[in-house]
């Protein structure tokens, strides 16, 4: 059957739907089982190859578009009913809602997150989520940070009795990702990882990171000083220089300190918040360790990636001014909303 012609009826046949029993005769004829959208669609097996592409995206578009229209139709008349009924019978429509109920708003950390991932989304990156819960293998191991290394140490564990761990970063999930995309991918992950921390007005004990990575053959820590510096500039609204110093993960090699140019004061003049330096440090990075590529997968001799792990609730503290992280956590509405 000739799609536009269906689609031609189709309009005709919704133009004339005045009340519920037209809808429900509209759905019969065209999007029950036995409709006859439902009956082309059971042809498409039957087409020659070549045409069972596109009279399959056609026939399913008609379909989601008709059932969209359908089911606005159906709204419209119910709720025209509802009040034609509410009229005559001089009732009050008690489904109103009350007008002094206060409607919520989302969480700053939550608003930031989504402009993080859009301005990275926009630049060819995956979103992805992990758990909060992870193996001591995804934590430590395939991070390069065996049993007994020091580096254990600077991230004070909460452990479980099965001996999982909630993931201390954001970096627990690289080698999953690894073996899901393999070794030409690059990719976000948001998460919120937990430390046994004393708590203090910017250490909280359970807080939000944002890890990215790019996997691929020829990539360099230029790209990653690029998608940094874009997403920092889009963020902040402004052009925000970068630099980057000599550091030390495990799992990058290697690795680097990267700072920004002060949001505050810019790098001319210092202020107390860059402790006079004009630059406040972001977060730590580096080109991904082989042992890292290896353990999920990839091979290092072909392929190489760059890493970057940097807090997002420091970034949220940073964007607002916000002097005491405590808030985040705090279930403060009245702070919150001040945000
Ligand atoms: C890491 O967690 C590394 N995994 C980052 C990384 C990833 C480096 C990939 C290289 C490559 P670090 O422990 O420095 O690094 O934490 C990163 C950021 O998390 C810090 O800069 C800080 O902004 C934030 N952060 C760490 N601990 C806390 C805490 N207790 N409260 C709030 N934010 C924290």
């Amino acid at each position: 059957m000739n799609i536009n012609e269906l689609k031609k009826e189709i309009d005709a046949a919704i133009t004339q739907i005045k009340n519920e029993n037209d809808c429900a005769t509209f759905h019969q004829k065209y999007l029950s089982k036995s409709g006859i959208i439902t009956n082309q669609m059971a042809t498409i097996k039957d087409l020659p190859a070549d045409q069972r592409g596109k009279f399959g995206a056609d026939i399913n578009i008609l379909k989601r578009d008709t059932e969209s229209r359908l089911f606005i139709l159906q709204s419209q008349i119910k709720e025209r009913e509802l009040n034609n009924k509410l009229m005559q019978d001089n009732l009050v429509d008690i489904t109103i809602p009350d007008i002094t109920r206060e409607t919520g708003s989302l969480h700053p950390i939550t608003r930031i997150a989504r402009e993080v991932e859009e301005v990275f989304a926009s630049m060819g990156f995956h979103i992805e989520s992990g758990r909060e819960i992870v193996t001591e293998y995804e934590n430590f191991e395939s991070v390069n940070v065996p049993n007994n290394h020091p580096a254990r140490d600077m991230q004070d564990t909460f452990w479980l009795s099965n001996g999982n761990v909630l993931k201390t970063h954001t970096s627990a999930l690289q080698n999953i990702l690894l073996k899901k995309h393999g070794p030409s991918f690059s990719a976000i992950f948001p998460g919120r990882c937990y430390r046994n921390e004393n708590l203090d007005a910017t250490h909280e004990m359970a807080f939000f990171q944002v890890e990215g990575m790019m996997v691929g053959e020829n990539i360099t820590i230029s790209n990653l000083i690029y998608f940094l510096k874009t997403a920092l500039t889009t963020v902040f609204k402004k052009e925000i220089d970068v630099r980057l110093r000599p550091g030390f993960f495990p799992f990058t090699e290697p690795s680097f300190e990267f700072d920004m140019s002060c949001i505050f004061c810019g790098t001319k003049d210092g202020c107390s918040i860059c402790k006079k330096s004009g630059w406040i440090e972001f977060c730590g990075c580096g080109m991904i360790h082989p042992n890292v590529l290896e353990m999920g997968g990839v091979d290092p001799n072909k392929y190489q990636g760059f890493a970057f792990g940097f807090g997002l609730t420091r970034l949220v503290m940073m964007k607002y001014g916000i002097s005491d992280i405590r808030v985040f956590n705090s279930g403060n509405l009245e702070a919150l909303k001040s945000i």
